[in-house]
């Protein structure tokens, strides 16, 4: 089974960077083989909003975005990271959300939803990290992700939230947290 991993924050190392890491860990012990990207290392243009995906479902630039799409596109599982910026989820993370649109325009427009191309309906996963407690830090992240997963036509299947947690690598010191996130990636494996 192929997976693919996204490290959406621009901190190498990071919270987000270290969950995900045994996510991917749990999953391979499962017997998964995993694909990872860090957007970090690739470069692609925010959506420009020129409706050139509406009568193909395909996005008309051309830039990094086109070797990502081919996971989205694929992979019956993907698992993102990403952290919290002002209440939602980072520039980039959101960059590569919004250049999901030709995947909306093809399952609502054109009615050519990707679980068709894909073979299945696929599992969407979450992780996600944020340096306050607010009650209300997470409801971006969550509806934004509902949507994402549901452009990709996947089940958004489960999501790990982390409060408090700030500092580089601080959730280093949440032993429990990089276990779930471990526990997670077997489980999204087996079923
Ligand atoms: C630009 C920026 C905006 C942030 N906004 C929030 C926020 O709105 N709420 C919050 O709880 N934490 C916020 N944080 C803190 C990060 O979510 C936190 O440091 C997290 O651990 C970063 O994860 P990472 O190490 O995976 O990048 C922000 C951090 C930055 C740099």
């Amino acid at each position: 089974m192929n997976i693919t991993a996204i490290y959406g924050s621009p901190r190498e190392g990071g919270n987000t960077d270290l969950l995900l890491a045994e996510f991917v860990r749990g999953a391979r012990a499962a017997g998964a083989e995993v694909a990872e990207l860090a957007l970090r290392n690739y470069h692609f243009s925010p959506c420009i909003e020129c409706g050139g995906c509406n009568d193909t479902g395909s996005c008309i630039l051309k830039d990094d975005m086109d070797q990502i799409y081919l996971y989205l596109r694929q992979s019956p599982i993907i698992c993102l990271a990403a952290p919290v910026f002002f209440y939602s989820v980072n520039a980039a993370t959101k960059a590569m959300i919004d250049r999901c649109q030709c995947f909306w325009t093809g399952k609502y427009l054109l009615k050519k939803p990707l679980s068709r191309e894909r073979g299945c309906r696929g599992k969407g996963y979450l992780l996600s990290v944020g340096g306050t407690k607010g009650q209300k830090v997470f409801d971006c992240v969550m509806l934004t992700m509902k949507y994402f997963y549901d452009a990709l036509d996947m089940e958004f299947a489960h999501s790990l939230l982390y409060r408090q947690i700030d500092a580089k690598a601080a959730i280093l010191n949440h032993p429990e947290a990089l276990k779930e996130a471990y526990e997670l990636g077997m489980t999204a494996v087996k079923g």
